[in-house]
């Protein structure tokens, strides 16, 4: 599901992004997709699938912010 249209961003976009990252703050989600935020209208759903992310799982990562190379 989209959840940026601005930048055509998809919760799977966001959750790998959070998981590889650890991200803390909605900027780092967008900069680690290599975006930044227009509207800012997704917000508020890019916090709730960060929280989801970061309290949910427990995914350990260490790779990075680099969704698209893995
Ligand atoms: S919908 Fe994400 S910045 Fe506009």
């Amino acid at each position: 599901m989209i959840v940026c249209s601005c930048n055509v961003l998809s919760d799977h976009d966001v959750r790998s992004a959070v998981e590889a990252e650890r991200t803390r703050s909605t900027s780092q989600v967008y900069r680690c997709l290599g975006c930044s935020a227009k509207c800012g209208r997704c917000a508020r759903t890019i916090r709730r699938l960060m929280d989801e992310a970061l309290g949910g799982a427990g995914a350990a990562s260490r790779n990075g912010c680099t969704p698209s190379s893995q």
